[in-house]
């Protein structure tokens, strides 16, 4: 067995299949649900095992949650997403990233890569588009599975179902929900997707995952103020330590743990160093007029093994979003 490599360079990418994989009746039938990454990923392994499956997307296109305004509208991507781990480390095993993509892709160009993984080892044409799973249910040793599609609904039985149909289209409030009233708009990360929403507006963001920075950083540029609340400490890591992604600086795993919480220290507390990148805007693909900013270079965390956490609060100008209730009060 091969070993995966920890970085995906261009040197693992699989030569492209030219010559269509014939399914095996003999192996059990598969029904995957869903065409965002993981449901892409299980449909490229049937098929090159020639196991016969069915994969149904909901959508119109694969990608799933990296695709902004996805028709499936489900998808949670906001115009400034870039991914927060480096693209080697994103990427599936046997397919890198494009050479020229930044070192953290920006959301259009993970929606393109995932496009372009599912047209390089040609399945495309074994994904069933806006066709919605509705039902699955146990039959003898199988699976009974309804879906909806353009003619209607109709039932099919399959050994095995797959079930990739992400879980961050369905926004977690909180609960029990805050007490006492609040007369402003309030919105869930899921809803955010550019600027103009909070633009003059007094904000406060909710939260400190990796939404609740994003969207803080927008908001410190685009509203009249800008507030984040966190109910907890957090460690923010910078994307760039030493001039590099830094989560391609790895140590060795025999090391102490000390020797790696040193690191991760060092990675929230080193200057910003990211080389300047040519920014496109998420959306249009356009280059902007500035390079990137420092600012927009962090990862949220909690270092395991440390007991302590340091408050962050003086890092909300590097920022990030909330999955909870973003609170945004109108003017
Ligand atoms: C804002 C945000 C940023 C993120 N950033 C990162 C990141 O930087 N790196 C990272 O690794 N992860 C990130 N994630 C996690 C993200 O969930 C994964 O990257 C990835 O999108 C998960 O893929 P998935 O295929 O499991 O789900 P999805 O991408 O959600 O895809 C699920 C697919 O299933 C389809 N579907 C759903 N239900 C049905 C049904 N009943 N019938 C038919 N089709 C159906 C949907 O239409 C969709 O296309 C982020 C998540 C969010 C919300
Ligand atoms: N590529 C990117 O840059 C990017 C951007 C956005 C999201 N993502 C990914 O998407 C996933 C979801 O991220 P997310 O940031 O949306 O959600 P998340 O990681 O679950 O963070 C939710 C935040 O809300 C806080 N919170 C939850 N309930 C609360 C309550 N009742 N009151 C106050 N605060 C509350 C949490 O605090 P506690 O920690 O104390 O619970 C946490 O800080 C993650 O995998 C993330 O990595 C990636």
């Amino acid at each position: 067995m091969s070993r995966m490599s920890y970085l995906v360079k261009e040197k693992h990418r699989a030569p492209a299949r030219r010559t269509p994989v014939a399914p095996d009746p003999a192996l059990p039938r598969t029904c995957v649900i869903g065409a965002g990454s993981s449901g892409i990923a299980a449909a490229k392994a049937l098929y090159e095992a020639a196991i016969p499956f069915e994969c149904y997307e909901a959508g119109t296109v694969v990608g799933g949650n990296w695709v902004y305004d996805n028709p499936n509208g489900r998808s949670a991507c906001y115009d400034t997403l870039e991914i927060n781990t480096s693209c080697p480390r994103m990427a599936f095993s046997d397919f890198p990233m494009p050479a020229d993509y930044p070192p953290y892709a920006m959301h259009h160009q993970v929606a393109a890569y995932f496009a372009a993984y599912v047209e390089h080892f040609g399945f495309g044409d074994r994904i069933t588009f806006s066709t919605t799973v509705d039902h699955v249910a146990r039959s003898g040793n199988g699976w009974l599975v309804t879906v909806t599609g353009p003619d209607g609904q109709r039932t099919e039985e399959f050994d095995a179902v797959i079930v990739a149909n992400g879980h961050h289209w369905d926004a977690r409030w909180p609960e029990p929900a805050y007490p006492g009233t609040f007369a402003g708009e309030q919105i869930h990360a899921h809803d955010y997707r550019t600027a103009d929403q909070l633009a003059g507006r007094d904000v406060v963001v909710v939260g400190s995952g990796n939404s609740a920075l994003d969207i803080s950083v927008v908001a410190a540029e685009h509203a009249r103020t800008a507030t984040l609340s966190q109910r907890r400490g957090q460690w923010v890591l910078r994307k760039f330590l030493l001039g590099k992604p830094s989560d391609q600086i790895s140590l060795p795993a025999w090391l102490p743990w000390w020797v790696t919480a040193a690191r991760l220290r060092l990675g929230a507390f080193s200057p910003a160093t990211s080389p300047s990148w040519d920014c496109r805007s998420r959306r249009t693909g356009r280059a902007s007029r500035t390079p990137c900013s420092p600012r927009a270079s962090g990862t949220r965390s909690s270092p395991a093994g440390s007991r302590r956490s340091r408050q962050s609060s003086g890092s909300t100008a590097i920022g990030w979003c909330s999955s909870t209730a973003p609170a945004c009060p109108p003017t």
